[in-house]
């Protein structure tokens, strides 16, 4: 294991799969980060669960139980601080953060969100993709500003639509790379290799991909891939 492993907080609402990815990539002997605490602000989110399951310490800080945002969010920054977390890592989080708890944590906190940001913030994501008729969706993990679902780009994967999607099967797709690309973040993180410059995130030894993706494929290229329907004139009429 690297010395110094960076200590990380992870916020959770739910189910917490982005969460479960983080610990096992902490388990990777040369992975530069630890995961410190657990905190939801929901009991009994499965989050919790996980986080029990791998001896990570949790805290429950539910904002039901506070008269007001910004004394749930002093309660989960006080918490946050007490395990000398260096980054701050929002997993499923269902809370929006006021500017106050963003700046405590500035360039501290990052998020993932399951669109290719800055198209889709906010909720019922897939839906939303799905009735634009856009053919690529995806997942960002950005660095967080006071906006809902913005801030510097860390790291993106895109993912294609297919036909006869649900928001349910686009969901499944796109979180198969949400747990790719969010450990990949905090490795970076953690190796100290990521500078934010304005809004541009500069991240050291990293390559982009050199071709285009292109959906649908050109047909030529379609063998054995499946395709849309085609409707025959008949049927048109
Ligand atoms: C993930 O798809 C994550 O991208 C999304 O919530 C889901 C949590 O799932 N976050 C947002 O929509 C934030 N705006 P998980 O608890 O199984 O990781």
């Amino acid at each position: 294991m690297p010395k110094n492993r960076m200590a990380v907080a992870v916020l959770a609402s739910g189910r917490g799969s982005n969460l479960q990815a983080l610990i096992d990539a902490c388990d990777a002997p040369d992975f530069p980060a630890r995961i410190a605490l657990v905190l939801t602000n929901v009991p009994g989110a499965n989050a919790l669960a996980r986080a029990e399951q791998a001896g990570i310490p949790t805290a429950v800080i539910d904002h039901r139980r506070f008269p007001s945002r910004e004394a749930f969010e002093a309660a989960m920054r006080e918490r946050i601080n007490k395990t000398g977390a260096e980054l701050v890592c929002l997993a499923g989080f269902m809370r929006l953060l006021t500017p106050g708890f963003v700046a405590a944590f500035s360039d501290r906190l990052i998020n993932i969100h399951p669109s290719l940001l800055p198209a889709f913030p906010g909720l019922r994501v897939h839906g939303r993709v799905l009735e634009s008729g856009a053919r690529f969706t995806g997942c960002t993990v950005h660095f967080v500003s006071a906006e809902t679902d913005a801030g510097p780009i860390l790291i993106q994967a895109a993912v294609p639509v297919h036909p006869g999607d649900t928001a349910e099967t686009l969901a499944a797709r796109v979180l198969e790379s949400e747990v790719r690309v969010y450990p990949q973040a905090v490795r970076w993180i953690g190796e100290g290799r990521v500078r934010i410059n304005g809004a541009v995130v500069e991240i050291d030894g990293v390559a982009a991909p050199v071709a285009a993706l292109i959906n649908p494929l050109p047909e030529a290229a379609t063998a054995g891939v499946r395709r849309q329907p085609t409707i025959s004139i008949s049927e048109k009429k």
